[in-house]
């Protein structure tokens, strides 16, 4: 199999990453003063650098190739290549959710005594949220003392479940999630440097679906590829299953134009033949009229989330702002209703369709 995208183009010094701004700069500063301290958290969304960082910091430690610390690691010698592959013999990568046992502690204490072949052993410890409550005691004394020549880089997605002791041990650098104009321009570095064939909408719509995380970004584009190009927003929405904005757009139209057989056959259509949740329905009616709301009060038109303009721009058009509000109204409404309906869950969206109705004047 062919490396996935977001393998390949894994950030190999700070100034690849993108984002994450002042976290960058505060880890340049300490490895230029040495005062990077033994035990560092990392910590926020899935797919936002924090693995990538924790390497690029060892290997800005450990490169054989410069006298001091750098910011600017070879990546050819023995240690930046191991560190690369995961081979070397300093830089550990655990992942804490394999074995978040005492046990596998105890083996880190035992492991981290001896002496490292270049300057430091570091330990890169995955998802450390998954420790169980004794693991967390031992992991606590185990921070308390650290040989000098440790240091240790905890990750997690979930700091709240770290013991209070042992987040005050350590220098905390939560990674915010990616902004959508640096994934975007990312992405289209990306796209340019491999040739693929895509669609601008397309390209938008992979940056609003990725949620701030640069790898789930990758990783639907890892997929959409391996469409017939070029690659379009329809083949996106199928790909991740998620409702195609259309047949939304098709649904607000027929409400708002009063036509109640259509519009029940529609929610019939989206639900039980389609196969969408009414949680996806409404989660989807929600964000759609949001940005029509945006269209409509004057917000800049490349910002939105939006494929199809052209058809989001008429339906601003034809919606009055009173018809506009209640429609977000009934579909929160809705949302929540389903969110505490039992089985019968798609009824809410019925109920909702009929408000929606009768409040617009068109029952
Ligand atoms: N800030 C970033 N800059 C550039 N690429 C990034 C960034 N964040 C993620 N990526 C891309 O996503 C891939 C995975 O990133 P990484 O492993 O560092 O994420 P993570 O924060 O550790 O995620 P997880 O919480 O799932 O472990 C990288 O190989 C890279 O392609
Ligand atoms: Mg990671
Ligand atoms: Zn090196």
């Amino acid at each position: 199999m062919t490396e996935t995208l977001a393998l390949k183009y894994r950030p190999k010094t700070l100034d690849e990453l993108v984002g994450q701004e002042s976290i960058k700069t505060a880890l340049s500063n300490a490895i230029k003063d040495d005062k990077l301290g033994k035990t560092l958290l990392f910590s926020g969304i899935r797919g936002t650098g924090k693995t990538s960082t924790a390497r690029i910091l060892a290997a800005s430690i450990n490169c054989l190739n410069v006298e001091k610390p750098t910011i600017n690691p070879c990546g050819k010698c023995r240690s930046c290549q191991g560190i690369n592959t995961g081979t070397d013999m300093d830089v550990i990568e655990k992942d804490i959710a394999d074995d978040p046992s005492v046990d596998g502690v105890r083996e880190i204490s035992q492991n981290i005594l001896s002496s490292p072949i270049s300057r430091k052993r570091i330990y890169i410890l995955d998802e450390v949220h998954q420790w169980s409550k004794s693991a967390q005691g031992a992991a606590l004394k185990l921070l308390e003392e650290p040989p000098s020549h440790a240091l240790f880089i905890l990750c997690t997605t979930e700091p709240q479940k770290l013991l209070d002791t042992i987040r005050s041990r350590c220098i905390h650098f939560p990674f915010k999630a990616v902004g959508n104009d640096q994934i975007a321009g990312h992405l289209q570095y990306i796209i340019e440097v491999e040739n693929i064939t895509i669609e601008e909408s397309a390209v938008k719509l992979l940056v609003n679906l990725s949620g701030g995380s640069l790898r789930d970004c990758l990783s639907l584009l890892d997929r959409v590829r391996l469409e017939t190009p070029p690659i379009t927003t329809a083949k996106i929405y199928s790909a991740v299953n998620a409702i195609p904005e259309n047949l939304i757009m098709d649904l607000i139209e027929v409400i708002t134009e009063g036509n109640i057989v259509l519009a029940l056959e529609k929610v019939e259509l989206i639900t039980a033949e389609e196969g969408f949740t009414p949680q996806e329905v409404t989660n989807k009616g929600l964000s759609l009229l949001t940005e029509i709301y945006k269209l409509k009060a004057g917000y800049p038109n490349d910002k939105l989330i939006i494929s199809d303009k052209e058809r989001a721009t008429k339906l601003a058009e034809n919606l009055d702002n009173f018809t506009l509000n209640c429609l977000i109204q009934s579909l929160n409404e809705a949302h929540k209703n389903i969110q505490y309906a039992g089985e019968k869950k798609a009824i809410w969206l019925e109920v909702a369709v009929l408000n929606l109705m009768m409040e617009i004047g068109k029952l």
